[in-house]
């Protein structure tokens, strides 16, 4: 199965780093023009120089704008007027007592993890619905299905993606739009490695660690290690293509099998 998006423009939301840098890799090693996203134009320059590292064939637009807010949207849009592909990655997650999250917490995690996404979701969907094709994304967690008691905040704002996912599906019905969410598990970003051996053997080499972390302290995982950026981006790739044509309204899984069902 050989992925060719050549032709294709795509939006990564939040993707100077971590899970968002790789699908923007991956979508453009594919052949998309791909537009990377972030709050200030120098992250997004940085992002850019690294990916034509990687990617030296592709075409990158620098897309800035916190779209956690209406102007920061309309300054992505005007960046890319039209996009076949959308990939709301956008996240923020941290820890926090259930009881300490206060209305604003609340609200920051509604606006960043999910209004965002809706906005970019009716800024691009009306053109791909037109056009008879497209592909639109959102990067759902675990903890979406097993909401951690540290973090219900963040919990409640993946599983409330899993929804706008299902419903704006709905609205694409018949038109040659897919809309998914994508179910990402424990993922080897940037701070993890840090948070790893904050609770297991310093000395210990990374892969060693990282399994010692996972036995320790995520049992539930099958695969029993982090997963990859890498590994988040395929299943995206995949979910971009004409091959996932009549995969629509779902949540996929990438979590290692950390979420003990056999249904999302
Ligand atoms: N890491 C995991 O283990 C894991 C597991 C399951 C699901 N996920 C999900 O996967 C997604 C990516 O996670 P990650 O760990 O890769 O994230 P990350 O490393 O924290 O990266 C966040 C990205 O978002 C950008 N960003 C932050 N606020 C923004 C805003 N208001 N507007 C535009 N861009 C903004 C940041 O860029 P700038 O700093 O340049 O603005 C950065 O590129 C999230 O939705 C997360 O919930 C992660």
């Amino acid at each position: 199965m050989l992925v060719n998006l050549s032709g294709k423009s795509a939006l990564v939301t939040g993707s100077t780093q971590g899970i968002g840098a790789a699908i923007a890799a991956g979508l453009a090693g594919a052949g998309a023009r791909v537009a990377v996203n972030g709050r200030s134009a120098d992250s997004v320059a940085a992002a850019i120089e690294r990916l034509r590292e990687q990617c030296p064939e592709a075409e990158f637009v620098a897309a800035p704008g916190d779209i956690a807010t209406e102007d920061g949207a309309r300054q992505v849009r005007d960046a890319l007027p039209h996009a076949d592909i959308l990939v709301n990655n956008l996240g923020i997650f941290g820890a926090q007592p259930a009881l300490e999250i206060s209305d604003d917490d609340w609200r920051r995690y509604f606006e960043v993890n999910v209004l965002a996404a809706i906005r970019m979701t009716r800024a691009y969907l009306p053109g791909m619905k037109e056009n008879g094709w497209g592909r639109v994304q959102y990067i759902a967690s675990d903890s979406a299905v097993v909401i951690p008691a540290e973090m219900i905040h963040y919990g409640v704002s993946k599983t409330a993606l899993l929804a706008v996912a299902r419903g704006f599906a709905k609205d694409a019905a018949g038109t040659g739009v897919t809309v998914n969410s994508v179910i990402a598990g424990p993922t080897h970003t940037g701070g993890v490695e840090d948070f790893v051996y904050e609770l297991v053997d310093k000395d210990l080499p990374w892969d060693e660690a990282q399994r010692e972390f996972m036995r320790t302290h995520r049992p539930q995982s099958l695969l029993q290690r982090l997963i990859e950026p890498e590994e988040i981006a395929h299943m995206v790739v995949y979910l971009a293509s004409s091959f996932a044509s009549a995969t629509t309204g779902g949540a996929l899984r990438v979590d290692g099998g950390y979420v003990d069902s056999i249904l999302p």
